[in-house]
């Protein structure tokens, strides 16, 4: 059985919570652990009843669960990731932007090997990474995410189309820690975050969050588009990105494996 306990009981939090109650994902969640309690009260008295609420997250981690899912910032996961798995818990990140520091996505795959741990990174709020993950096996030429997303979910006010950034991956989740957790899924998968070539493009005619992903190689070209919906109550947080942590818990709990 997996007892899930979960770090941040924001948007992406709450929406998985939500969906584990309404009996879509076999497991069971123990705890979830927040820095701020508003984003817990949000959540129905009924499921209130059954989750219990950590503000410390000593005590969160010493609750009976195997699997923790970070759900809340790079901050928490620098904080927090390590001292997950030294409790032999596996883990499932949401902020992947965080691994852009070395040292640290060193430590916690180090961990991970001694304690015979797994971590477990959705693909977000991209598709596509199934692709780059087998043409890894062939010989990628080139990987080029241009995200495109209104103004307001940058945090800038614009009444024109404007690029913000052109460059590469390893600069882009320095410079937008928020909005790049793809650019970071996407280097992690494939030919990492120096290669990876990144372009934020500002829209004030779009309400979507868009991901264009083009991976050309010797095995051909791939292209994809997702055009996400922001989240009802978070228009940082595209929609699909709690959608893929859900297939990705339902994939732990499961038979069969689909995909890559
Ligand atoms: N992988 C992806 O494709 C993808 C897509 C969207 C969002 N994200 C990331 O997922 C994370 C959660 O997104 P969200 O929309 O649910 O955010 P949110 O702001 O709605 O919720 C985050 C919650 O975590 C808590 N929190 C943050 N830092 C904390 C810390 N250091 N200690 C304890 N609690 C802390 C906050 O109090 C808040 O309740 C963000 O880092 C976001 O960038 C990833």
């Amino acid at each position: 059985m997996l007892n899930l306990g979960i770090i941040g009981c924001g948007n992406i939090g709450r929406t998985i919570i939500r969906a584990i109650y309404e009996g879509k994902i076999d497991c069971k969640i123990i705890g979830v652990f927040d820095a701020n309690k508003d984003g817990y009260n949000a959540l129905s008295d009924e499921i209130k009843k059954q989750i219990k609420f950590f503000d410390n997250f000593d005590k969160f981690i010493e609750a009976n669960t195997n699997l923790i899912l970070e759900a809340a910032s790079q901050q928490a996961v620098k904080e927090y990731a390590v001292g997950v798995l030294k409790h032999d818990k596996n883990l499932m990140l949401m902020s992947v932007g965080a691994l852009n520091d070395k040292n640290l996505f060193e430590e916690i795959k180090r961990t991970a090997k001694e304690k015979n741990l797994k971590i477990y990174i959705p693909s977000g709020a991209v598709v596509g990474i199934d692709g780059v993950k087998a043409a890894m096996f062939g010989c990628i030429e080139s990987v080029t995410l241009t995200t495109r997303k209104n103004p307001k979910s940058l945090g800038i006010a614009s009444d024109e189309e404007k690029i913000l950034f052109d460059g590469n991956a390893d600069e882009a989740v320095v410079k937008f820690p928020k909005n790049i957790n793809v650019a970071a899924t996407l280097s992690l998968a494939g030919i990492g975050f120096e290669k990876t070539k990144v372009k934020i493009i500002a829209d004030p005619n779009i309400s979507e969050n868009i991901h264009e992903i083009r991976i050309k190689g010797n095995f051909g070209e791939i292209l994809t588009v997702a055009r996400n919906l922001p989240s009802p109550d978070n228009p940082k947080t595209s929609y699909l990105a709690s959608l893929a942590a859900m297939a990705c818990l339902k994939r732990i709990t499961s038979e069969i494996e689909m995909g890559t």
